[in-house]
């Protein structure tokens, strides 16, 4: 009678688990079986009512049954949760072939583009960069530029002064200040051939002026230096700068801290002489101060200027940058609107003068 038994619910759980689809359904079989009122545990708790001789026979075939089941429960368990976790790699796999989100790439501020188009003209003309601070002295921006205090040269290039205890000091107004400083430092008072490039100060505020705006200083000094020197270097260089055709003239001017000194003007390069609206009808454009180096500043700087001497020219980035790039108003430049910026992307290699 129980072998019967035993023999139904053998069948029965081969056929159950044949039908096995879902994890539910295969914890539900282990209730039916093996719960508390389960199949198998019936048969378990038939065992006394079975004669003492089949016991032995009987018990190892409940307990065939029940390692049937526990078998068979742990590899289609395993099986449900190999096949969940499949699913969840296969819907979270990252497809590589989809193309990359687009970075916005920025774009170089025309101020840096111009002032790495000067540095790398007079770099390959064998002159070194080097950079001053904003806050300089009252020494190094006038006096030892020989503007002694109360001079009348003051007044053109009036600049921020800071308080108190720096009262001696101010916002350089030229880069001048970086001549000074690059002739004292150089203690053994060697040949120098420097640009200085940086910000500069002057209590200005209109359309071509601004409170902050950008200077290039150069300086050579050596021995026998003369000043056709100074004028195929800024020839060479207003030509490199602005196209081959550009004519060069020199006018007398005044610097105090050289002597002679000339203004540079450059054949306009928008009408290329005739007159227009950007030269002012004069066909000219005023683009460099220079001269050789006062005798007293390489004096004040230690050079013996019966032994050296030096010419020094000083320009205005922005104003080039200006003419270069067709910028009207130079506050855009200082303005941080990414638009404007923008518009020079990558321009340096293909801009042409027209
Ligand atoms: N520092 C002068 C200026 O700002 C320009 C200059 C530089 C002139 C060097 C002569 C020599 O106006």
């Amino acid at each position: 009678m129980s072998n019967e038994k035993l023999e139904k619910i053998k069948k029965e759980l081969q056929e159950d688990l044949q039908n096995v689809k879902t994890e539910t359904f295969l914890n539900e079989l282990k209730v039916k079986y093996l719960g508390k009122k389960g199949l198998i545990t019936e048969l378990n708790s038939e065992i006394k009512n079975i004669p003492n001789e089949e016991k032995k026979s009987f018990g190892m075939a409940v307990n065939e049954i029940r390692n049937l089941f526990n078998t068979s429960y742990d590899e289609k368990l395993k099986a449900f949760k190999e096949e969940e976790l499949n699913k969840k790699l296969a819907s979270e796999t990252i497809d590589i072939t989809l193309p990359s989100k687009k970075i916005k790439r920025g774009s170089l501020h025309p101020m840096t583009l111009i002032t790495e188009e000067f540095e790398d003209l007079f770099v390959s003309m064998g002159y070194t960069v080097y950079e001053g601070p904003e806050i300089e002295s009252d020494e190094n921006c006038f006096q030892k530029l020989n503007i002694p205090k109360g001079h009348p040269a003051r007044d053109a290039q009036d600049t921020f002064y800071l308080k108190d205890e720096f009262e001696n000091f101010l916002l350089r107004s030229q880069t001048s200040t970086a001549q000074v400083r690059a002739m004292e430092e150089n203690v053994e008072k060697k040949p120098l051939r420097i640009v200085c490039p940086g910000k500069v100060y002057r209590r200005d505020e209109d359309a071509t002026h601004s409170h902050q705006f950008m200077q290039i200083e150069g300086l050579v000094i050596d021995e026998n230096v003369s000043m056709a020197d100074l004028k195929g270097t800024l020839e060479l260089f207003c030509k490199k700068i602005l196209g081959e055709k550009t004519e060069v003239r020199f006018r007398p001017s005044y610097f105090p801290f050289t002597e002679p000194s000339v203004e540079v003007d450059v054949s306009c390069f928008k009408c290329q002489g005739k007159g227009c609206n950007l030269c002012k009808q004069t066909g000219w454009i005023e683009v460099l101060g220079a001269g050789m180096v006062h005798p007293n500043v390489l004096q004040m700087c230690g050079y013996d200027p019966k032994k050296y001497q030096g010419f020094a020219f000083g320009t205005g980035l922005d104003r080039f940058a200006m003419f270069k790039y067709g910028i009207p108003d130079i506050r855009t430049i200082y303005g941080n609107d990414i638009r404007f910026i923008e518009q020079f992307a990558r321009k340096d290699d293909t801009y042409e003068i027209k």
